[in-house]
């Protein structure tokens, strides 16, 4: 299926959605965000579909918000619209995975989106930027808050004071990246990560998503507590059983999501 602006594909339970705004190195204007937002929505409801890769061109994973849409806005029509929030937010409360596989550019609104993921994945030629300093603004959809806690507050503070880009290497070392691939075999490299999240048990991987996500937003008391909880529910599961009991018996375990 292709829409105007990001191309869907569909294989062995793994949605792939590509940015397809070329001429402008995927900036993300509002059009390609509403579809965003639809693709996430129909991903979350089919159950067939156990991962999504979002993804970009080799030259651009996305260059930042559409500076040519938001020029002319003043602050009265981006509070009205609810600009960002209205149709940004939705990757990062999916509750099933999504993976982040960055080549190219990841600047501004890019950064941020790859950070709504659950992880990055990123080829040699990635390159990662908050340099909305340059607009005269700042980061706006989460770069300010998610970045610091990926790469801790010194280099966050130099990436959005500077607006200077960091490389793949870089942005490993640092946190942001979980892992670099080969320019050539990237995105195999990346179909096989999604492949491998695939084939857990649902349940187990939207309750780690859950558990992952809250020492974010809690002390670590209270993070541990809410871990403990799920991972005691988990128990109920019929996934529990046969994952354990595969393990026992030397096999492959067949997951139910149930
Ligand atoms: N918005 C709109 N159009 C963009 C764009 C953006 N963020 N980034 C690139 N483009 C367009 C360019 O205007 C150009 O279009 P034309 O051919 O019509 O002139 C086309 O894409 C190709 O870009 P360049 O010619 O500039 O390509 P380059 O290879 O010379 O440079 C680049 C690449 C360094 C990424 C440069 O395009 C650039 O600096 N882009 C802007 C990056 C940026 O500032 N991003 C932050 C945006 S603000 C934001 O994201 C706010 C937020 O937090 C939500």
């Amino acid at each position: 299926m292709s829409d105007k602006n990001i191309i869907i594909e569909k294989e062995n339970g793994i949605i792939t959605a590509s940015l397809n705004r070329p001429d402008a190195l995927n900036a993300l204007n509002d059009e390609l965000m509403d579809e965003l937002l639809t693709a996430v929505d129909n991903y979350e409801k089919d159950d067939s579909l156990r991962c999504m890769i979002l993804t970009g061109s080799s030259k651009a994973f996305a260059a930042g918000a559409d500076i040519k849409q938001m020029q002319p806005k003043s602050y009265m029509d981006v509070y009205k619209e609810d600009f960002i929030t209205r149709n940004w937010e939705s990757v990062a409360s999916c509750r099933k995975p999504i993976i982040a596989a960055v080549s190219g550019y990841a600047l501004g609104g890019g950064c941020e989106l790859a950070m709504m993921c659950d992880f990055i994945l990123a080829s040699e030629s990635a390159k990662f930027g908050q340099p909305e300093i340059n607009l005269g603004v700042s980061p706006g959809a989460g770069g300010s808050q998610r970045l610091t806690r990926f790469i801790g507050k010194s280099k966050a503070m130099d990436m959005c004071l500077t607006g200077r880009m960091m490389d793949a290497e870089e942005s490993e070392r640092s946190g942001l990246v979980s892992r670099v691939f080969p320019n050539e075999s990237f995105m195999k490299d990346v179909m096989e990560v999604a492949i491998a999240v695939s084939q857990k048990s649902m349940i187990a991987t939207m309750m780690t998503k859950e558990m992952v996500n809250r020492s974010y937003e809690t002390t670590l008391s209270e993070g541990i507590r809410f871990e403990r909880r799920l991972f005691h529910s988990m128990f109920a599961t019929e996934d529990k059983k046969e994952g354990m009991s595969a393990f026992i018996d030397k096999r492959k375990p067949e997951f139910k999501d149930k």
